[in-house]
């Protein structure tokens, strides 16, 4: 059991549905995220599906609020609030994560319409002498205010600190620099008194960059994420939901099973919470043609079957 990020921007969604020759209309945005919940039996598989503003609005095209089609379904849904990335002042070429004003209210007419979960993402990229302290502390400084915030109005925070696969970097600066975000970020919760058991930590898998000559091993992305996991995140804190970041669908369903395959403590759920990796198989079966629909909701299924499987540490591809 995980969760569907299918939270993307009215923009990053366009781009993904544009590049598969599919108009991106409010209703042909609609009909794809109608496509994904309405997948029958996928209730099994995923128990949460973050929404973002436009999706948290919309009806069916029978007229039922879609937020409500998950909730018949006992899927839970959420909402990401973040505003989105910057450039951060002082600090070239890197961005902080924007949306703190005005957030408790928006928090409220959320919870309001259904949501009973959030999600604000913060970014950092690897290059010579990157992330900055400067960008760690700030938004790591920022996924604290927001998460206290939720907690405050009664939702759960879903704290995404991501730090990004594009670069040309080992492995072992991958752990180093997911490691440092992470204390960072733990620190900062403490600070701001966010009760670590009534949130979920979103980060990255440990893996060397894209543009590294040199993919790790399974087993060694495997090792890595727990071993940073292991030093930097508290185990009160109930469970971790990777995102893909990139990964094609098949290698996210493997490393997270080959995380949970990993003999030695693991005191948080280690779950997903696939934004690419759920949805891609399904948005390339359907390509925006009606009578596709039953081909891409297996599709979905079967992905949502594996990853879900992985989370049991028992997915054989
Ligand atoms: P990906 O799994 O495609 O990285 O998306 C997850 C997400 O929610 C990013 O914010």
């Amino acid at each position: 059991m995980g969760i569907l990020a299918a939270d993307e921007t009215v923009s990053t969604i366009t781009k993904r549905l544009t590049a598969r020759a599919i108009a991106s209309t409010a209703d042909s945005r609609r009909a794809y995220r109608e496509l994904l919940f309405t997948t029958p039996g996928i209730a099994e598989f995923i128990g949460g599906v973050i929404l973002q503003d436009e999706t948290i609005h919309q009806d069916s095209v029978a007229g039922t609020p879609l937020v409500e089609l998950l909730a018949d379904r006992g899927i839970i849904p959420g909402i990401k609030v973040d505003a989105g990335v910057r450039p951060l002042a002082g600090a070239p070429g890197e961005s902080v994560t924007e949306g703190l004003d005005g957030l408790r209210e928006r928090l409220a007419e959320y919870r309001e319409l259904g949501a009973r979960f959030a999600k604000w993402r913060a970014v950092f990229v690897i290059r010579a002498g990157l992330p900055s302290a400067t960008c760690i502390h700030a938004n790591a400084h920022a996924l604290a205010r927001y998460a206290a915030l939720c907690q405050e109005q009664g939702l759960v925070p879903i704290v995404e600190p991501e730090v990004l696969m594009d670069g040309a970097h080992a492995l072992e600066r991958c752990e180093d620099v997911t490691g440092r975000v992470l204390q960072a970020v733990f620190n900062e919760l403490f600070a701001a008194r966010v009760s670590l058991e009534g949130m979920l930590l979103k980060p990255n898998m440990v893996t060397a960059g894209q543009g590294f000559a040199r993919q790790a091993p399974v087993r060694e992305v495997a090792e890595a994420t727990l071993r940073v996991l292991t030093r930097h995140v508290p185990p009160a804190v109930p469970g971790v939901v990777f995102l893909s970041g990139g990964q094609d669908a098949v290698l996210a369903t493997t490393h997270l099973n080959a995380i949970n395959a990993l003999e030695g403590p693991k005191p948080w759920k280690l779950s997903f919470s696939f934004g690419r990796a759920l949805q891609d198989e399904a948005l390339e079966a359907w390509r925006g043609r009606s009578e596709q629909v039953p081909a891409a909701q297996r599709a979905f299924h079967h992905r949502a079957w594996c990853d879900s499987a992985a989370v049991l540490g028992a997915y054989t591809a």
